[in-house]
């Protein structure tokens, strides 16, 4: 018997089109001896197709397990999440909880810094407070200013003055109701997969080398002139101390399934911190997650067995509960 696997791609997001490139090379990279997949597309506007999956326990029976590959908004955030629960399915990736701390990065910040994780210096922003000498007696320029729920670089700048900043705050505001400002590192950045459950583990962090002033949109999906090195060319004290991070940022924020965890080295002073987590990270045929796997001895169709197992066992975890007296 094939398991039927709900692969859920596209989706009300920026990142909708990229979504349609990690589904294909999830297809494509699916083991067909075991799996029989079941596509579900969701168009920028928010249709399903051929039809949604229903909210109610026992009611999607051509299903067994979801893989939702939707990155960012409605997707990403624990929305499609909360709708699987809903339905009683197991599903590939982060519960509810951890999807949406994940997506949000000044709660994501909160809650490493709770647990003692290096995370950048932050300031949070609404538009009540958004008065730029507030955050200039709290930050040193240049500073990142960034929507605080979104993806892809979309919404961000580097801002080097007043001016600036006021102009990157009005643009992160077109995107999100709250908006980080952050202290601008100059260094080097390092990404490490995570995946597991209970017992997480990471994989060889890889390094970007974006070939504008950062890694932003353009150099992500248009330029196709950002380099990368998988391993990370770091000693083996560094190379440890990402991989602990990895994982340490992962449980902070609750994470199951997956994630990929990005990291800053700064140059000048040589400390590593944790830029962010994503929870449906890339997975189109350059994409770091699954190059870091195989690069760590587990090729892509492993790396998918691997991640469906994992969907099984929280399921089964959770149907353990009780949830009355
Ligand atoms: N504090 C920072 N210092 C230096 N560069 C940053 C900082 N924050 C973001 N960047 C740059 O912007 C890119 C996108 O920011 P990130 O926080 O990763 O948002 P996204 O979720 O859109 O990927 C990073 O990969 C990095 O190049
Ligand atoms: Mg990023």
């Amino acid at each position: 018997m094939k398991l039927r696997v709900a692969v859920v791609y596209g989706g009300r997001s920026g990142e909708h089109e990229v979504s349609l490139r990690s589904a294909r090379s999830i297809l494509a990279a699916m083991d067909r001896d075991r799996y029989d997949p079941v596509e579900y597309f969701i168009d920028p506007s928010g249709k399903w197709r051929p039809a949604p999956i229903v909210p109610e326990p026992g009611a999607n029976p051509g299903i067994d397990v979801v893989f939702p590959v939707l990155h960012g908004t409605f997707g990403e955030d624990g929305t499609v999440q909360g709708l699987l629960e809903l339905a009683d399915l197991p599903y590939v990736g982060a519960g509810v909880l951890g999807s949406a701390v994940s997506m949000d990065k000044d709660m994501m910040k909160r809650v490493c810094r709770e647990r003692g994780l290096p995370v950048v210096e932050h300031v949070v922003v609404f538009r009540r407070c958004s008065d730029p000498a507030r955050i200039e007696s709290q930050l040193p320029y240049p500073v990142f200013v960034k929507p605080s729920n979104l993806g892809s670089s979309v919404g961000i700048s580097k801002a080097r003055s007043r001016e600036e900043l006021v102009a990157a705050m009005d643009l992160a505001f077109q995107y999100d109701r709250k908006i980080i400002v952050e202290r601008a590192i100059d260094g080097r950045e390092l990404e490490c997969s995570v995946i597991g459950n209970e017992e997480p583990a990471a994989s060889l962090p890889c390094e970007i080398l974006p070939s504008r002033e950062f890694y932003d949109y353009e150099d992500k999906y248009l330029l196709d002139r950002a380099q990368f090195r998988v391993p990370a060319e770091l000693d083996p004290a560094q190379m440890e101390e990402v991989r602990r991070l990895a994982v340490a940022c992962y449980q902070a924020v609750e994470c199951e399934g997956m994630a990929r965890v990005d990291f800053f080295l700064e140059r000048a002073t040589g400390r590593i911190y944790i830029n962010e987590i994503n929870t449906i990270p890339g997975f189109t045929s350059i994409s770091m997650f699954p190059r870091m796997w195989e690069h760590s001895g587990l090729p892509y169709p492993k790396l998918i067995d691997r991640l469906i197992e994992l969907a099984f066992e929280r399921h089964r975890a959770k149907r353990a509960l009780r949830y009355a007296r």
